[in-house]
């Protein structure tokens, strides 16, 4: 294979880029969400996320820039490729599946939120948001996403022309190519949100006590809701709580998404991937738990108290902030600029998942960047589609974000990290990761990699499998056995009945993995043919 064409501009605009993509809606938005949450969120939910952070995140996440590069230095730059040539067995590239599928199919629902993202900035600025009492903003709220019945969304104008706007763009980005395209935006983009949100994080840890008659209502006891752990040990014994903090730290990280895979593999064979791990890890964790955490908890609980931060991530960002900014002076300008923050981190991240496809399209199928773009535009155009048209309580974002989102990525984790042990071996994968790298990776790393990383993630993907298919109760906490609400929604329960979007949704992910793996199919019998 010949080397591959496209590569970084600089070696700073490749960790602003794999930073943009690991700062995204997940920082800002899921990441607060989560520690807001009563059942599995708080200090406990913390500690369960930096022992994660250090145990699987870190770890993998040198052993995908690891993969990447050696790949890259192979002439592949997709995950189907990379595993082809690492793995050298007819079936290696099928394990390479996911890392096609995850980012294609995150994209499917990501650009949707991104959309309204977009959507909430230009209304916030325009004084739109300037709304009176709750309800006014959970009504805006549905109707902007359309969630009182399907297909509402394609009736309302402004939103789904936001959506619109937002797929283009991205496409359009993605077609000038790595360095003029995601590099340039990444590199204007990333010191433009931390300026943003430095502004907001100042203006939050000014606000004091909004309501001086409400004094428990203050920016200091929304630092100890979101930080003091309670009832540690029963949240700590809840396997929920692990599985929750493991699934964000590979989402917010981008680690088993299939993009740290890609973007490393455009690297040189000598560049350094560990100090650079390091740096977009680190650079992620500030945007996350800093600024993410800093902001929307503490503003949220000031203003509104306990009960209205604990209402989810979706109402949290769309709908108790806006009633934030709405009742702070000027808040139409922060409102907005935050609603800016929140896109700019988006896109950066929507920008990242186009790039597996991309690469996987042009080196499996031999397509030149203007069709590859063409096809992937049209798959991720039916995905983007069901999800916008099956908008009623938002049922098939919410599918995808489990079955992709959560499921995927984290199956995708475990899957590099054994590629990386047993593919291509813990001590030659450990030579790789110090091959001209600027940093020497302590020692115990190694062993977390070979050992504790893989047990780690088998062992929590087991409770879960345990917990929902075996009907095991693994949950100390509650006693009642109850599946996870997406399993449900396809089988179906006396209390719960099978929702015909959920199993539409799920059908239409079957049909895209199918088609992915004849793809798969495809690429393998032309890279046979090229090393013949
Ligand atoms: N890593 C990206 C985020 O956190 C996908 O949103």
């Amino acid at each position: 294979m010949s080397q591959p064409k496209e590569a970084w501009g600089s070696k700073l605009g490749v960790i602003m880029a794999v930073a943009g993509s690991a700062v995204g809606l997940g920082n800002f938005l899921r990441f607060p969400g989560l520690v807001a949450d009563k059942e599995t969120g708080g200090g406990a939910f913390l500690i369960a996320y930096f022992i994660s952070l250090l145990v699987v995140g870190l770890p993998i996440c040198w052993a995908e820039w690891t993969l990447g590069r050696f790949g890259g230095s192979q002439g592949f730059n997709s995950s189907p490729g990379i595993f082809h040539s690492i793995l050298r067995k007819p079936w290696g590239k099928y394990l390479g599946l996911l890392g096609f599928i995850v980012p294609v199919g995150v994209y499917f629902y990501y650009v949707v939120i991104e959309s309204w993202c977009l959507g909430y900035a230009w209304h916030s600025f325009s004084g739109n948001l300037d709304l009176k009492g709750a309800p006014a903003f959970g009504d805006f709220f549905s109707t902007f996403t359309g969630q009182a019945s399907d297909g509402a969304v394609f009736s309302l104008g402004s939103p789904f022309w936001f959506f619109a706007g937002v797929f283009v763009l991205n496409f359009i980005i993605i077609y000038r190519g790595l360095s003029k395209g995601i590099e340039f935006i990444c590199n204007w983009g990333m010191p433009l949100l931390i300026i943003i949100a430095l502004v907001l994080l100042a203006r939050v840890m000014t606000l004091g006590t909004p309501d001086p008659t409400k004094p428990e209502l203050s920016i200091w006891n929304g630092l100890g809701y979101m930080w003091n752990p309670t009832d540690i040990a029963k949240g700590l014994s809840n396997p929920g709580v692990w599985l929750k903090a493991a699934s964000q730290i590979f989402f917010t990280l981008s680690v088993g998404f299939g993009v740290i895979i890609t973007y490393a593999s455009y690297l040189k064979p000598k560049d350094d991937v560990a100090l650079s791990g390091l740096t977009a890890t680190a650079a992620n964790e500030f945007c996350e738990v800093a600024l993410g955490g800093l902001i929307t908890v503490p503003a949220a609980f000031a203003f509104l108290g306990a009960s209205a931060v604990a209402g989810g991530t979706f109402a949290l960002g769309f709908n108790v902030l806006p009633q934030v900014f709405a009742g702070m002076p000027g808040g139409h300008i922060f409102g907005g600029l935050f609603f800016t923050l929140l896109f700019i981190a988006a896109i950066t991240s929507s920008l990242s998942m186009l790039q597996p496809g991309i690469a996987f399209l042009e080196e499996g199928l031999g397509l030149d960047r203007r069709r590859s773009v063409a096809l992937l535009g049209l798959i991720t155009a039916a995905g983007c589609l069901l999800v916008v048209w099956f908008s009623r309580d938002l049922k098939a974002l919410s599918t995808v974000d489990f079955w992709i989102g959560d499921i995927g990525i984290f199956l995708q984790g475990t899957l590099l990290i054994y590629v990386f042990n047993l593919g291509l071996g813990t001590e030659r994968g450990w030579q790789q990761l110090h091959h001209g790298a600027d940093i020497q990776v302590p020692r115990i790393f190694r062993h977390v990699l070979r050992w504790v990383s893989p047990v780690f993630l088998t062992v929590i993907f087991s409770m879960f499998v345990l917990r929902n298919v075996a009907g095991w109760n693994l949950s100390f906490a509650d006693a009642a056995f109850t599946p996870t609400e997406q399993i449900l929604d396809l089988v179906g329960s006396e209390t719960h009945p099978a929702s015909h979007v959920a199993r539409l949704t799920a059908l239409f992910l079957l049909v895209f993995v199918v088609f992915s793996s004849l793809l798969i199919h495809l690429a393998g019998r032309r890279w046979s043919r090229q090393s013949r």
